[in-house]
């Protein structure tokens, strides 16, 4: 089983005493392929591996959504064990909100658009928890799925303003055999719900082919 640290203190602590390079997976947990292609590609370009499973509160705009979102810790645990991932970080609520939520990063101009318009304050709640992690992970490299790829330009965005030490990888969508691209999100689709997504996406893919 990995070594499970719940304080970024004790973290802190242990990745100083940590030879060679750290590759860091940031997730939400419920996890599944697509971040086991991203915990392999961390594997496979570093000496150790971090993965962090924490559903962060901030970047959801809506409670009820916060609230019905996957916890399958034991599950994950399990899958992370099998990819012979090392450590996991799971901190709660309190140790990566100190500051009563009143530090956050504001981007102005990417997060404003697309999904940002949809959801207010997602990409803002999702930057601040990304600085946050990246700064107790230590890591050479961090890991980021191309499926959410607004996020993974803002967090590109960011490492570069902020003059962060940690290079950001990209990894490519991994997707059912319908072609629809994995997410936890998709285990709260109705069947009906599922059927229109998977239209959707072969619709959005046949679309960008035609282009080519
Ligand atoms: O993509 C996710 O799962 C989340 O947005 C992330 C990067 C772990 C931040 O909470």
């Amino acid at each position: 089983m990995p070594s499970i640290v719940s304080d970024p203190a004790a973290w802190k602590k242990q990745r100083a005493a940590l030879e060679g390079t750290l590759g860091f997976v940031p997730t939400m947990g419920n996890l599944h392929a697509g971040h086991m292609a991203l915990v392999r590609q961390a594997k496979a370009e570093n000496d150790h591996v971090l993965v962090s499973i924490f559903v962060n509160p901030t970047q959801f705009n809506r409670r009820d959504d916060y609230n019905a979102y996957l916890r399958t810790l034991e599950a994950d645990y399990a899958l992370l064990d099998g990819e012979g991932v090392e450590f996991v970080f799971t901190p709660d609520e309190k140790a990566m909100y100190p500051d009563n939520y009143e530090m956050q990063v504001n981007e102005t101009s990417l997060s404003q658009e697309l999904e940002g318009k949809f959801r207010p304050g997602h990409f803002q709640g999702m930057l601040t928890v990304v600085l946050k992690l990246l700064n107790i992970a230590g890591a050479a490299r961090a890991y980021f799925g191309e499926k959410d790829f607004q996020q993974l330009m803002l967090v590109k965005k960011m490492a570069e303003a902020f003059f962060l030490p940690t290079e950001i990888v990209a990894v490519p969508i991994v997707r059912e055999k319908s072609g629809l691209a994995l997410s936890s999100r998709n285990n709260r689709l109705s069947p009906q719900q599922r059927e229109q997504a998977v239209l959707l996406s072969q619709l959005l893919r046949g679309a960008t082919a035609n282009d080519a």
